[in-house]
């Protein structure tokens, strides 16, 4: 399964992914990535790993639907099959999304459908949970509201800072992202409505 990881940051899940991958654990390699930052540390990983890296520049298009269209194509220059959102900081549009039809995967650092948006970590934490975690999920038109495929939780404790609970829902995020590349790459997500729905591996 070739995949197209789009990143604004740091890229830990992009490492994460490109290890797994790496590692032959999951039936997927990295393809291209693609950042909307000239800067982001993701692109230097890709780099580093041999995979090719590109920035696209939000502000050199005339409309949201250039710049995707510019995203798409290089996307499929690289033959993606899925895209994975991974600390990609922009609500993917129509164009990116109709062209990868129930094919693009966001991970976000809260359970869902609690704390979406920006800072899902320290917005759980202020409000005083005593769980927290991380999901995985397919992209829709919303902010963080298409159909979940896998969430892992953790704990919060009361000595807890939001650094702290942001690193221990990191940790849980490294895992599952990759599980879930691995389940779809395994064709085993079946999406009906807003539940997704995991087949067993029949032997
Ligand atoms: C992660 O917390 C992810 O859940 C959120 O953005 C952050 C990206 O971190 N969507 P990284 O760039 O993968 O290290």
């Amino acid at each position: 399964l070739r995949l197209g990881v789009l990143a604004s940051g740091r890229g830990s899940n992009l490492q994460s992914i490109m290890d797994q991958a790496a590692a032959g654990k999951i039936n997927a390699a990295v393809a291209v990535v693609i950042s909307d930052k000239k800067d982001a540390y993701a692109l230097e990983r890709a780099r580093m790993a041999g995979i090719p890296a590109g920035h696209i520049n939000y502000s050199d298009f005339p409309s949201k639907d250039a710049y995707e269209r510019s995203i798409v194509e290089l996307l499929q220059q690289h033959g993606v099959e899925l895209v994975c959102l991974a600390g990609y900081m922009r609500i993917v549009g129509k164009v990116l999304l109709a062209a990868f039809p129930n094919r693009v995967m966001n991970i976000h650092p809260a359970l869902l459908p609690s704390f979406p948006g920006l800072h899902g970590q320290e917005q759980a934490w202020a409000y005083g949970v005593k769980f927290s975690g991380c999901t995985v999920h397919f992209v829709d038109e919303g902010m963080d509201t298409g159909p979940i495929i896998l969430q892992a939780v953790v704990p919060v404790y009361d000595e807890d800072t939001a650094d702290d609970l942001s690193a221990r829902i990191l940790e849980q995020e490294h895992k599952i992202y990759p599980e879930a590349i691995r389940l779809y790459a395994e064709g085993r997500l079946r999406i009906e409505g807003r539940k997704v729905y995991v087949s067993k591996i029949n032997h």
